[in-house]
């Protein structure tokens, strides 16, 4: 959990948008590249970071964006459903062969969906909560989507439940999962305190 102490004070926006900026750079790279030994480290990447930063949304954004901006359930339920698209897109990526015709076809939707999906968030999510949501919890929002981030499964679960603490729970260290899931809990008691 390295990066759990790298990003501390570090606002909740500013760790969407960096995640944002490295999937956006993540897909160029995999587009751009014809050598499928590039592709297998840089698509099980893509996988990981891409899933981390939904389950983490879900766990954290969303309920923010529910809680404290007026319209965020419907906002946050769009959002939602965008997340759902792409973790079934990454699923079937999983089991093609890396690089095959049909691998570069459902690359090229997947991109598509999560570029969709980070221009919502940018364009209407972040401004959202900025403006509903305080510079300290914001912070300290920061500090619970790190955490969420860190114990997340790596790998695509769509058919897991898309709310916490259902999808932190489908990991397979449970004994960690559990153990970072109290920090997590710890953290949110402190955002709702
Ligand atoms: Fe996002």
């Amino acid at each position: 959990m390295a990066d759990t102490e790298s990003n501390e004070g570090r606002d909740l926006i500013e760790l969407l948008l960096e995640d944002h900026a490295k999937a956006k750079s993540l897909l160029e790279q995999i587009d751009d590249s014809g050598d499928s030994a590039d592709l297998a480290t840089l698509f099980p990447q893509l996988v990981k970071d891409l899933v981390t930063h939904e389950v983490a949304e879900e766990e954290i954004v969303y309920p923010a964006l529910r809680s404290w901006v007026e319209g965020g359930d419907a906002m946050a339920e769009a959002r939602v459903a965008e997340q759902q698209e792409a973790e079934e897109l990454l699923a079937a990526m999983e089991k093609m062969e890396i690089g095959s015709g049909m691998f570069r076809q459902s690359l090229l939707q997947l991109k598509g969906a999560v570029l969709d999906h980070a221009a919502h968030e940018e364009a209407e999510v972040f401004p959202a909560l900025k403006a509903g949501v305080s510079p300290e919890r914001l912070q300290t929002l920061g500090q619970a989507y790190t955490i969420a981030k860190a114990v997340a499964p790596t790998h695509p679960h769509p058919h897991a439940p898309n709310s916490f603490p259902g999808n932190v729970l489908v990991g397979p260290a449970i004994a960690i999962v559990d153990r970072a899931y109290d920090a997590l809990r710890s953290v949110l008691q402190k955002v709702g305190s």
